[in-house]
């Protein structure tokens, strides 16, 4: 995994779905362990376990198999959702800066026996492996989000642009972008849009996750325009018909 600086990724990764079948080489694999243990979380206090396991501990429910994947554990604190959000996206990037083939998994879930190896609650899985279908997009277009306006309020300006486009082109669970980012071009609040309640049942899981995500993309961004992003939870903050996750203070 020599390859570290993932901002120009984020505007052209995409999520692999067919892989060659044959496991990555045992250098690769230690390279991956590594990364993934100096993942960095968003909120510290919250314990997790990633574990990396290959295609016959997975249940893969219909979905294509990959070779490998990296199992998601948490311990049940506020918030750990969003944290386990930023900590794998961290992994999306840097596969897909190295060669490497992934995507996120909410549908496939875990045998018995790898829930044996951890304590914590089994959140969510990335596949990963050698891709066989082509692995970036080479074309802004290619990607099918929402325009701009539709998930934020904050001006686009010269400073924050390609910041705001980083969170609007971060990956989400059936690309249901339901984020939005309030504030300035200091400050961004990240909001998800509530779901009404048939499509809370499916999606509350995959919510906090996404926002994760998204908050990933944003520090990433700024950390490439040279900022210091700093994140922190506000108290008390209400917006009719959104969740609020978390503020992402962007000082020069
Ligand atoms: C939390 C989460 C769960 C996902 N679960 C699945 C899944 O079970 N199966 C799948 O094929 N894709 C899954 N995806 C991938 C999304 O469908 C994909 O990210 C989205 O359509 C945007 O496409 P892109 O990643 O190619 O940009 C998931 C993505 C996220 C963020």
């Amino acid at each position: 995994m020599e390859k570290k600086d993932v901002y120009d990724i984020i505007f052209k990764r995409k999520s692999i779905r067919k892989y060659k079948l044959n496991s990555l080489d045992e250098n690769t694999l230690k390279g991956i362990e590594d990364e993934v243990s100096g993942l960095k979380p968003l909120i510290p206090g919250i314990k997790t376990d990633i574990l990396l396991i290959s295609s016959e501990d997975v249940k893969t429910r219909m979905m294509k198999k990959a070779p490998h994947y990296l199992a998601v554990f948490s311990e049940e604190k506020e918030g750990y959702l969003t944290n386990v959000g930023y900590m794998l996206q961290q992994m999306d990037l840097l596969f897909s800066a190295n060669g490497i083939g992934c995507c996120w998994q909410g549908i496939p879930t875990i045998k018995d026996r790898v829930q044996d190896r951890s304590d914590l609650k089994f959140v969510i899985l990335l596949a990963f492996g050698e891709p066989d279908e082509t692995l970036h997009r080479s074309d802004l277009s290619e990607f099918k989000r929402k325009s701009m306006d539709k998930i934020t309020d904050i001006p686009v300006a010269d400073d924050n642009r390609n910041i705001l486009e980083a969170a609007r082109l971060a990956p989400s669970a059936t690309n249901s972008q339901a984020w939005f980012l309030s504030g300035d071009r200091e400050s961004i609040d990240v909001y998800s849009v509530k779901p009404n309640f048939i499509r809370s049942l499916v999606a509350k899981k995959y919510i906090p996750i996404d926002a994760g995500i998204l908050i990933y993309h944003v520090v990433a961004a700024a950390k490439h325009m040279n900022k210091d992003p700093e994140i922190v939870f506000k108290e008390n903050v209400e917006k009719k018909g959104y969740t609020y996750h978390a503020t992402i203070n962007l000082k020069s």
